[in-house]
């Protein structure tokens, strides 16, 4: 249900994606709204050149959507959040320009504005990136609940940046303000990282804010070693893909078969793409899609459907995301087809599973991880 985000920029009907019927949590934190109290009493905003990062809903983008704000992030879902809650308060699309978390501004920034991102790899890789775009006069804001505000983020604003100043703390938000120091020769951008899986295998690339980025996740390691062995099936997907570690094995043990690679991240989508290509070249049986779940692909188009599914959403832990996987699953198989899926003993996912399959079977299980497998009626 949209509800209203009072600001001294307007009041606004905001909802966060993926949209829920009955969704308890809202669009926006008590970091969005000191941030926007503290720019109305202030910062002028007119005809400057504002950036936003790691908006999650759209909560700044729409409140400043007047000076035309530039948001940048990783997540499709909070760019779609941002579309739908533009089009909800019948503000034009064009007054706020999305970008990807591997693209850049095309002209310096006269004030950054950053929410602080649960993987703050993330945010070092964005002030490597957009460092170069600021300027001594450039005013820099970072905003975070005090609960999710690591101090290691003002570290890194302070190696990367510049001086910081936090303010006092309003409704377990806190804000911290940073200037440029010419000065500080940054070291290497770190992102994107490699590591290797076997020695005789290309490295797998890993930008910033990918699951798992500095090895293989145990989880994933489990499931590698439990993959779908039907010969007959033509169409994979690599479901919630991160850097394709699940889809590349899929490939190799299937050279004839279809691979789609699928990930609400950008730059998971991006891993992805380079470590197929690196093991593959342009095979033309490779698709990468980024976006929620499995939402551009038709009813019963694959065979076999593999996922190792998230348990959180930015800040949010739940498996409400898991579930949609499983409902779409469920939809895009062909009859006969297979989802494999992984999860926490303690999540329970054969209750779930059962009810939309029918059937559930146990494939493996280890003391922290069950392998489930649902044929498609
Ligand atoms: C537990 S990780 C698994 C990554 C990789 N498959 C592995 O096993 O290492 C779950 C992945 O789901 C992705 N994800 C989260 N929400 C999603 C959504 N709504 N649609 C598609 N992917 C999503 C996350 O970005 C993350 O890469």
């Amino acid at each position: 249900m949209a509800e209203l985000f009072s600001v001294p920029q307007g009041c606004f009907r905001l909802t966060r994606q993926p949209y829920r019927k009955n969704e308890l949590l809202q669009a926006w934190d008590a970091a969005d709204d000191y941030l926007l109290h503290h720019l109305a009493e202030n910062e002028t905003l007119a005809g400057q050149n504002i950036v936003i990062l790691n908006d999650s809903f759209g909560a700044l983008a729409v409140a400043l959507s007047e000076f035309r704000p530039t948001a940048i992030s990783d997540s499709w879902l909070s760019q779609q959040a941002t579309r739908e809650n533009l089009a909800a308060n019948v503000i034009a699309a064009d007054h706020v320009l999305l970008l990807d978390s591997l693209s850049l501004p095309s002209t310096p920034i006269d004030l950054l504005l950053i929410k602080i991102p649960k993987t703050l790899a993330l945010l070092e890789y964005q002030l490597h990136r957009l460092r170069p775009l600021l300027r001594p006069d450039s005013r820099i804001v970072a905003a975070g609940m005090v609960k999710a505000l690591p101090a290691n983020a003002w570290k890194l604003l302070e190696r990367l940046v510049g001086p910081t100043v936090p303010s006092l703390a309003r409704k377990k938000a806190r804000l911290i303000f940073a200037s440029l120091d010419p000065s500080i020769r940054p070291p290497q951008n770190p992102y994107p990282s490699y590591y290797r899986l076997t020695a005789d295998e290309p490295p797998l690339c890993n930008h910033a804010n990918v699951f798992s980025r500095e090895s293989l996740d145990i989880g994933a390691r489990f499931l590698l070693q439990h993959l779908p062995d039907q010969p007959g099936y033509r169409d994979f997907i690599d479901l919630g893909c991160g850097n394709g570690v699940i889809g590349l094995r899929l490939a190799e043990l299937n050279p004839a078969a279809n691979v789609a690679f699928v990930d609400e991240s950008f730059m998971a989508i991006a891993s992805a793409t380079e470590n197929f290509r690196s093991r593959f070249g342009d095979a033309p049986r490779a698709k990468f899609v980024v976006g929620d779940c499995l939402s551009g692909f038709a009813p019963a188009s694959a065979d076999c459907i593999v996922c190792n599914p998230p348990f959180h959403q930015q800040h949010a832990i739940g498996d409400h995301i898991a579930w949609r996987m499983f409902q779409q699953a469920h939809a895009v198989l062909r009859p006969g087809g297979e989802l494999r899926v992984i999860g926490n003993r303690h999540l329970n996912y054969h209750i779930t599973l059962k009810k939309l399959f029918g059937r559930c079977r146990q494939v493996a299980a280890n003391a922290k991880f069950v392998i489930f497998s649902c044929e498609r009626a």
